[in-house]
């Protein structure tokens, strides 16, 4: 552990804590000392101790109050009870109301401090778990108050606790992801696997064994045998990204497995029982995929048990402050910079631009801002030129020329990029000290290629004087 562990003893016999002092301190441990009852309940408060060891006879107040009161000012505090000899039932009754453990006098040394280890030990990991945890959920949190997102919100709400289908639909990047998330942290399932399968990134000839396995020797290339995603998710959920991007086949064995919860590898005649939740989406209109005829109609009456639609960006604009404000503290924080503040006319661009890219984009320019912006404020004309001009992302009119700062020089798109390359390099190679060899590490190039560049856009280093 990094820092000394402080323990507060509370005994009313000098001689035991004196004994305990030595013990502690020997062991590296800070120690804090109270006689009695009243005073250990102050010292708790105002030492922050890490651990308490707690003596049950005392006069005054005696040890399973002060156990009480220590435990309902701060249950995370782990209380270790040292009982007088033959009072096993006190000790008991001390484990029922919250104390970590009992030691017995007359303790040895090492007992005590096996028992501290321990309990440090154990208040170190949920502490750990804890940070962890919610950690998770920040980045799992659903942010927005509009009345669409609160439709959103409300069927994930009573989508999760069941075992229902659930099908969600909406554009790229509007959270559809984050929504079959949040449904299955929600669910009973929460502590099994949440196996994610993307049906439009894996080519025709695989999914069906990314899916279902396969046994080995089943087919050129299977070499070893696979377990497929329906029985690595059982017991949990399986969420079917992009699920209209599956082939008619594909289609018909996930509707068999729907139907039947059963899965078969391929090349193998037994059936596997799978007690799996499926949740899908998909960006496409099913419907109309249905009336051309490139989905099955019987599998998405199956799927949409539960249909969640999730609106675009720019139909809940009112989503779009608080969203910036998360993502500013979120990419400051993920930066080590201060938290910048943005103006109300750079907020009022930001709710009236069309995100075509939805949240996924919104994140993207925020952290973009984040890292590029110097100042402490962020302003209108920090933004790029597509947010800040009026007719941005109306269709065809957002394509006016009009790149953003020095690039404005750049008549075509070659003398675009070799200008924004220059200022790159010559970037790069100022935040590293103008060594070549490091530079063209951290970029990723080799160091010919990079003198090959200094030489073609003449850049030499710079000299102060
Ligand atoms: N309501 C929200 N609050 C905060 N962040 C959100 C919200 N909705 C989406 N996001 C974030 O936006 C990004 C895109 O979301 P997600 O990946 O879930 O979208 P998607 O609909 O699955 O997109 P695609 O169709 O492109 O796969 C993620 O970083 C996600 O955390
Ligand atoms: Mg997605």
């Amino acid at each position: 552990m990094a820092s000394r562990s402080r323990i507060l003893v509370i005994d009313d016999e000098a001689a035991i804590r004196d004994s305990l002092r030595m013990t502690l301190e020997y062991e590296g441990y800070e120690f804090v000392g109270a006689a009695t009852g009243q005073e250990g309940l102050a010292l708790a408060e105002r030492e922050a101790p890490d651990l308490v060891l707690l003596d049950v006879k005392m006069p005054g107040m005696d040890g399973l109050e002060v156990l009480e009161r220590l435990r309902h000012a701060n249950d995370a505090l782990p209380v270790v009870v040292i009982s007088g000899h033959g009072t096993i039932s006190t000790a008991v009754e001390a484990t029922k109301k919250g104390a970590f453990d009992f030691i017995e006098k007359p303790f040895a040394s090492e007992r005590v401090l096996t028992t501290l280890r321990n309990a440090l030990d154990t208040r170190h990991l949920r502490d750990e778990n804890r940070t962890l945890k919610k950690a998770v959920e920040v980045r799992h949190q659903m942010i927005g108050e509009s009345r669409a997102l609160e439709q959103v919100t409300a069927a994930v709400s009573r989508a999760a606790p069941t075992n229902a289908t659930v099908l969600i639909s909406g554009e790229s990047g509007v959270g559809k992801e984050l929504v079959a998330r949040t449904i299955h942290r929600n669910s009973q399932r929460s502590r099994e696997r949440f196996v994610q399968v993307n049906c439009a990134a894996i080519p025709e000839e695989l999914i069906e064994s990314e899916l279902f396995g396969h046994e080995k020797g089943s087919f050129t290339g299977a070499t070893e045998k696979q377990v497929g995603k329906f029985e690595q998710a059982d017991r949990g959920t399986i969420f079917l990204d992009e699920v209209g991007d599956m082939s008619p086949k594909t289609q018909a064995k996930v509707l068999r497995v729907l139907q039947e919860g059963e899965v078969e590898r391929l090349g193998s005649a037994r059936t596997i029982k799978v007690d799996v939740r499926v949740i899908a989406a998909t960006n496409k209109n099913l419907e109309e995929e249905i009336e051309k005829g490139t989905f099955r109609e019987d599998l998405y009456f199956r799927l949409a048990v539960i249909p969640i639609h999730v609106p675009p960006l720019r139909e809940r604009p009112d989503d779009i402050p608080l969203l910036v404000r998360h993502y500013v503290e979120f990419f400051s924080r993920e930066n080590n910079v201060r938290s910048k503040r943005i103006t109300q006319a750079a907020l009022d661009a930001l709710q009236r631009y069309r995100w075509k890219g939805n949240i996924r984009e919104l994140r993207n320019t925020v952290e973009r801002l984040i890292i590029m912006t110097g100042g402490e404020t962020i302003d209108l004309p920090d933004l790029p030129e597509s947010v800040r001009s009026p007719t941005a992302g109306v269709g065809p009119a957002s394509t006016k020329p009009g790149p953003e700062g020095d690039q404005t020089k750049a008549g075509t798109l070659r003398e675009f990029k070799e200008n924004a390359e220059r200022a790159f390099l010559v970037g790069k190679l100022r935040e590293n000290g103008w060594n070549i060899s490091k530079t063209a590490e951290v970029i990723g190039t080799p160091r010919s290629n990079l003198y090959k560049k200094l030489e073609q856009y003449q850049i030499a280093q710079e000299t102060d004087g």
